[in-house]
């Protein structure tokens, strides 16, 4: 075996950690982009019209079903941003064999959104549950739900700029849901739970949203659970209460956040609280049913999050932790503040998600052909974490990814635009993070080092695109870096250094 492979950078195998139970069925493909749903979203780009004969009558028209992103052409929404996310989920997860692995969510979520053009009619994702009513302004709208699209005919109609309160009010039977590649994600209904990981468009499995990270929000969670059990989400937890043997948790995210980054993960776990030197809290949920070795990685949190707040400045968020799950979606994700872990959280791993605070989730994909951005910086993160402390060294990682032969396919998928089905791709990772170390020796360690901490800065709590990320390079080192990134991420090829 060359030794690549057994480093875990194979070209048809997705980097990210699987494990063979991750129960993908890999079959499972998105059936409800149709071409159709396609064709809609193309007409509804077209700009809203007066009706025939009243010319003087303000101009409204529908919001785009989709975001504008080419991979997920149905994911997010147009006409309107959403600025807060309030969910009260009551949730009743399976229970033991012979049960069906199926639970039951009642439903409550409140978006504050704000019109960016006249609207009489918008969508939201919403995928496999059921809307039982929708309020606009406290008034009941008309709505259809078709294909994972929650079309809504408010009336009166919405004009831009004028924020309004939609209230919808779903629920129903929940599963385990699968992604475009058959892995498991959303809301992945566990015996004991649920693990909730969203990336790329899984938000949409368990809340109405507009599910593209170009539209961030804040949010508010109250999530109940049986007595015993406890909820998880983003950011702080503001109170538990029970009553009548139910306990709801209530969580808050300060943050503006992707939706993909949100999670409300429920299970039989330990809540364990500190905080780092910097008084940085930190909220960690650890399984019970985990034996003492599964969560060992997370003991140098603290040192970890310094370490990068030396590289990439400040950490961006306002609190931090872990969820440490006893079941498994075969990865782990970085949910914002409180990254998720199937089985066991590895120091590697944690270094990882730790980076992606900075690195995907405050600056956060424009469209999704952009991961490298997410991943090959988070890669790069956990190699220098591992020099720092004491292993391998970020040169030997990159001479790894630089000894896979020039006619192996790694190097056949285009960093920048790995296509839909391509986004966990091993070159993603590894050419994305072998990108970052070249171009340090490009530029030099100073400029380089200057370039770490001006991108998460310049693009906190937004999103930014390749072009961003080069232009940026070229600006700070005063270098016409076309070249470099036409070899590095925009050309199916091995570069030759
Ligand atoms: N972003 C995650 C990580 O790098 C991997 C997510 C994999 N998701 C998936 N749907 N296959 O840790
Ligand atoms: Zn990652």
């Amino acid at each position: 075996m060359i030794m690549w492979r057994a480093l875990g950078c194979g070209t048809s195998e997705n980097r990210y950690i699987r494990e063979p139970d991750g129960g993908a069925d890999m079959s499972a493909k998105f059936a409800w982009v149709t071409a159709a749903a396609t064709a809609m979203i193309v007409s509804a780009g077209v700009a809203a019209s007066a009706a025939p004969g009243d010319p003087g009558s303000p101009r409204f028209g529908p919001g785009a079903p989709g975001a504008g992103d080419p991979y997920f052409p149905l994911a997010g929404n147009g006409g309107y941003d959403v600025t807060h996310y309030d969910l009260e989920i009551d949730y009743q997860p399976p229970g033991p064999a012979p049960a069906p692995l199926e639970g039951t969510m009642q439903a409550t979520a409140t978006l504050s959104i704000t019109p960016t053009q006249n609207l009489d009619q918008f969508n939201l994702d919403l995928r496999d549950l059921d809307v039982e009513s929708v309020v606009v302004r406290g008034r009941p709208a008309r709505f259809t739900h078709d294909d994972g699209e929650l079309v809504v005919t408010p009336r009166p109609k919405m004009h831009a700029g004028r924020p309004v309160r939609v209230e919808v009010t779903y629920g129903g039977t929940t599963g385990r849901p699968t992604d475009i590649e058959g892995a498991l994600y959303g809301w992945v209904t566990t015996r004991d739970g649920a693990m909730v990981v969203n990336e790329p468009d899984g938000a949409s499995t368990w809340y109405p949203v507009s599910d593209h990270p170009t539209d961030k929000a804040t949010y508010d969670f109250d999530i109940t659970v049986p007595e015993g059990l406890v909820a998880v989400a983003n950011g702080d937890l503001v109170d538990s209460r029970t009553s009548n043997g139910r306990t709801t948790w209530s969580w808050s995210s300060r943050d503006p956040m992707a939706s993909y980054l949100s999670t409300a993960s429920v299970g039989n776990y330990e809540l364990r609280t500190s905080k780092t030197p910097d008084g940085l809290p930190l909220i960690d949920a650890i399984d019970r049913d985990l034996a003492p070795d599964a969560s060992a990685g997370l003991a140098q949190t603290a040192e970890m999050i310094a370490f990068f707040e030396g590289e990439f400045g400040p950490y961006p968020f306002d609190s931090f932790g872990a969820v440490v799950d006893d079941d498994s979606v075969g990865y782990a994700l970085e949910t914002q503040t409180r990254p998720i872990y199937s089985r066991r959280a590895s120091e590697g791993t944690v270094a990882h998600e730790l980076a992606h605070q900075w690195m995907g989730n405050s600056v956060s994909p424009q469209r999704w052909r952009h991961i490298w951005l997410n991943e090959g910086w988070a890669t790069y993160a956990s190699w220098i974490w591992a020099e720092h402390d004491g292993g391998t060294t970020a040169r030997e990682q990159f001479e790894d990814v630089m000894a896979i032969p020039a006619d192996d396919e790694f190097w056949q998928t285009i960093v920048a635009d790995p296509g839909a089905t391509g986004l966990f791709a091993g070159a993603v990772y590894d050419r994305g993070a072998a990108t970052l170390y070249a171009l340090r020796q490009e530029i030099g360690d100073a400029a380089f080092g200057e370039l770490s901490r001006a991108w998460p800065q310049g693009f906190a709590d937004s999103t930014a695109t390749t072009e961003d990320f080069q232009e940026l390079a070229e600006e700070i080192s005063g270098r016409d870096l076309a070249a470099f990134f036409d070899a590095w991420v925009r050309t199916p090829a091995k570069p030759t250094p």
